[in-house]
């Protein structure tokens, strides 16, 4: 090999901590194992179904596209505007209806994914703040990091959790926000944290959004999971409480989860500047960094998406489908955590305060290799658990092989 070659000097990269165990779940021949792994939505099957809304949407489109041109670099405008108005709904009004803050202050950028999203937030902070870092709440979705760090930003981590991993330890996160630099920024998630499952409330998030404007630091928060914790509107307390500081912010939406669109690659950047002209030059940067990795974005989820939010009869419909998969994710918890006590595994009623689709179990790597080896139950480090994985048939089953490791 000659000495120029791309692999000279070189080991293989380390699996991605989330991927690489389902990949060991996909890998394993036995028929009785359990996937609570991987962080999407299953239904009582193990499913992760097309959603009927999606479904019918997908028949319009089909009758109803005619070109597959490029979109605008920004993305396609029915599908901005729809996000828009589902992020920034006002509490109690009616569809269409925004915060004010949000009419004239909030530029969108379509993206693929929500991991679009959070690479395009990091790298618009690395072209307008140089010298800036980025402080991430440890644990977190490991690809934060890994995209702070592949943009050449270093990040800051401080501890988001308590060490029993029960609850937010919110001075490590207050001492953080004053160690921070003005000009740094901060990802936060949105709501129902991953991996914990750990939010602040929403008068927390008023005092966090104050103390992170006072200090010039620049929020990027991560809204994944939207309609996952508490109801569409409820979930984005966190986004009002930093729009309320009249700070600029950007905030990384996905249409993965709560339209189970997870291979159509759909989500957004908002772009909250402190007024219209801010919002609209931090869009033009940002473009330009799409230019230079997407180009522009895919188009059939935004058009699904467009579809079914542009339809209120398809609205309700989808809204329905969002807050059954919420039931259904909270009822695992709470029969989960009664299994884990029945099973002699000790109180877990902790997991009941937590939202969204994880919290942790605080296992050790041994514990989580044996559950895998010796009972064919996959979870990922800490022991996060993706509660939809579960069903009635899975609950005993997994509470007796994480007590049986526990003892
Ligand atoms: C916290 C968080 N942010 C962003 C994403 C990205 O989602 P997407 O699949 O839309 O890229 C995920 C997905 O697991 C996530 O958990």
């Amino acid at each position: 090999m000659s000495e120029g070659a791309l692999s000279a000097r070189i080991s293989d990269a380390p699996g991605d901590p989330i991927f690489g165990i389902v990949e060991l779940h996909r890998a394993d021949a036995r028929p009785h194992k359990i996937n609570l792994a991987a962080g999407v939505y299953m239904d009582e099957q193990g499913v992760t179904p097309i959603l009927p809304s999606v479904r019918t949407a997908e028949e319009r489109l089909l009758a109803s596209t005619t070109s597959k041109l490029y979109m605008p670099i920004s993305g396609d405008p029915a599908y901005l505007a729809a996000a828009k108005s589902l992020l920034f709904r006002t509490v109690g009004g009616a569809w269409g209806e925004i915060e004010p803050a949000a009419t004239d202050c909030v530029q969108m950028i379509h993206t693929p994914g929500g991991t679009g999203a959070v690479r395009l937030a990091v790298d618009v902070v690395s072209r307008l703040r140089p010298g800036a870092e980025i402080w991430v709440g440890e644990p977190t979705w490991p690809n934060h990091t890994q995209i702070i760090e592949s943009s050449r930003i270093t990040a800051r981590r401080h501890d988001w959790i308590t060490d029993d991993a029960r609850s937010l330890n919110t001075s490590a996160l207050f001492d953080a926000i004053a160690a921070a630099k003005g000009g740094d920024a901060m990802i936060l998630h949105g709501a129902c944290h991953n991996p914990t499952g750990i939010d602040p409330t929403p008068e927390q998030w008023g005092e966090i959004a104050k103390q992170i404007a006072h200090r010039g630091i620049l929020p990027i928060l991560d809204f994944a999971y939207q309609g996952f914790g508490d109801g569409l509107i409820e979930d984005a307390a966190s986004l009002r409480a930093f729009l309320a500081t009249g700070s600029e912010a950007l905030v990384a939406s996905s249409s993965s989860k709560n339209f189970a669109l997870y291979n159509e690659r759909v989500g957004s950047l908002a772009i909250i500047g402190a007024d219209a002209a801010a919002a609209s030059s931090i869009a033009s940067h940002a473009r330009m960094a799409v230019r230079t990795m997407w180009s522009n974005p895919p188009a059939h989820g935004g058009a699904i998406v467009s579809t079914i939010l542009g339809d209120a009869t398809l609205r309700a419909q989808w809204e329905g489908e969002v807050s059954a998969m919420r039931t259904r994710i909270t009822e695992s918890r709470t029969t989960f955590a009664a299994a884990l006590t029945a099973a002699g595994a000790g109180d877990f009623s902790y997991l009941l305060d937590h939202h969204g689709m994880f919290s942790l179990l605080g296992l050790t790597d041994d514990q989580l290799k044996r559950l895998r080896d010796e009972h064919a139950v996959y979870l990922v480090a800490r022991g996060r658990i993706n509660m939809a994985g579960l069903s009635a048939a899975k609950i005993p089953i997994v509470a007796k092989a994480v007590a049986s490791v526990l003892a």
